[in-house]
């Protein structure tokens, strides 16, 4: 292990506590712990503040848009980051004021931006020629002044990562091409519309190890801010490198600590603008390295069964009462997770279990997984890391209920922070014609 990698501070619950919340609450459920999550934003704050003086913190809202989690972030103070109407009118319900929050998407719908810009956003990030002139469409159409517009640019980077979560790319929905021209049009484009320019964006990919590709992005998007200035005269207040930074789903994936992850960004951003004069508020917008080690989901076994496998050898799933619907990671990008018992049993030796859920689906949700072999029906589970892209991409699969969401509070107490979705509002969208 080298000195920038760090230590196993997975949120995990104490057997006694998973009974008590699995009684009170029912599984499965999530389980958010509230100080790890306000200690993960502090010292990404100040390992970013450290490193420079007008660096900022957004939290990523898409990892997990739990209203009291955007609340906590907020109060934390970092900016919110919302990529739909959704998710801003989510931070609304939080009490976060739409002037802390910044808008994404790749085709933002009109009716998201006027309720953005009436609400009073912080800024756009602008990610297409149409979107810019919609905007500019708006403006007039509304009287509003501009809000400040980011760019969001495509550096052209392939990061170390599943493509499914790699957005870098010069082949990407997202952004304007630097290499091809588009993103200094965009700049003149911008600024001939009348909009308020503010600066630039990128956000390269997610559950990064190898922070590669996000030093050259913030070193891509800083050398274009200059080249910028030199040719147009326009000088950037705001370069924001996105989030993307990894997190130990597994011991075998070992980020970086934010100390040195953000000191290198910062590194290879001021080496490109050495000289230029611009002096920009930095931002990064982290998700997952904010969240996903604070929760984790609690299953209780269902049902144990050995059935015959490849080469004569047996394979034994564990059914738990989600899955799929409740994390959809591991079908969508194979993603592997930290299983463990915390039935408060003896320690016993361990056996190779499939662990599947309980969906109309061949899911092997967390293959290969070595638990006690003493494992029975009526044990509870706890998975780890799924404080991100879990709830917030949830589904009702098989019409399941989604799971409800519980902050552990720094005194030890239970808050319900989202309620199992109750039965009339899995319901609330149907319509049976009269006639049928
Ligand atoms: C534009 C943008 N910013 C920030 C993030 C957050 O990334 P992460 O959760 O990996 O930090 C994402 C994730 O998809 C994103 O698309």
């Amino acid at each position: 292990m080298t000195s920038s990698q760090v230590k196993d501070a997975r949120f995990r619950l104490t057997p006694t506590q998973a009974k008590e919340l699995s009684q009170e609450f029912g599984t499965p459920l999530y389980v958010i712990d509230e100080a790890h999550f306000r200690a993960r934003i502090r010292s990404y704050k100040q390992a970013f503040e450290k490193a420079y003086k007008n660096g900022y913190i957004t939290f990523a809202s898409k990892a997990n848009s739990t209203a009291a989690l955007m609340k906590i972030a907020n109060q934390e103070g970092c900016a919110i980051d919302v990529a739909s109407e959704g998710e801003l009118r989510g931070a609304l319900l939080a009490g976060v004021p739409a002037s802390s929050c910044h808008l994404h998407g790749n085709n933002k719908q009109k009716e998201e931006l006027v309720f953005a810009i009436e609400q009073g956003i912080d800024h756009i990030v602008a990610d297409n020629f149409d979107e810019l002139n919609l905007i500019s469409q708006i403006l007039k159409e509304t009287g509003k002044p501009s809000p400040k517009i980011v760019l969001r640019l495509a550096p052209g980077v392939d990061p170390v990562t599943h493509a499914k979560i790699s957005t870098g790319q010069a082949d990407t929905k997202f952004g304007f091409n630097i290499a091809d021209g588009s993103a200094e049009k965009a700049v003149t484009q911008t600024l001939a519309l009348g909009l308020d320019l503010y600066g630039f964006h990128c956000h390269v990919g997610s559950q990064l190890l190898d922070p590669e590709a996000q030093r050259s992005g913030g070193q891509l998007i800083a050398d274009f801010a200059v080249e910028i200035k030199k040719a147009h005269g326009f000088e950037a207040r705001y370069l924001n490198v996105g989030g993307g930074l990894g997190i130990m789903y597994t011991e075998n994936d070992v980020p970086m600590s934010h100390e040195d992850y953000c000191q290198l960004i910062v590194n290879s951003i001021l080496e490109a603008l050495e000289g230029s004069g611009i002096d920009p508020i930095l931002a990064q917008e982290p998700g997952r390295s904010l969240i996903g080690e604070s929760g984790l989901t609690l299953y209780t076994v269902g049902v144990i069964k050995t059935v015959p496998a490849k080469d004569t050898t047996t394979r034994t799933y564990v059914a738990v009462d989600g899955g799929l619907s409740d994390n959809p990671r591991p079908v969508m990008y194979g993603s592997k997770y930290t299983v463990e018992r915390v039935s408060g049993k003896p320690a016993s030796p361990t056996s190779t279990y499939t662990v599947s859920g309980k969906h109309c689906e061949t899911d092997k949700l967390f293959p290969d997984i070595e638990l006690p072999s003493d494992l029975e029906v009526g044990d509870l589970l706890q998975v780890l890391c799924t404080g991100a892209y879990n709830s917030s991409m949830a589904s009702n699969y098989n019409r399941y209920q989604r799971p409800a969401t519980v902050l552990v509070r720094p005194d030890g107490s239970y808050s319900l922070v989202q309620q199992r979705e109750p039965w009339e509002v899995l319901f609330a969208r149907e319509i049976i014609p009269q006639d049928l």
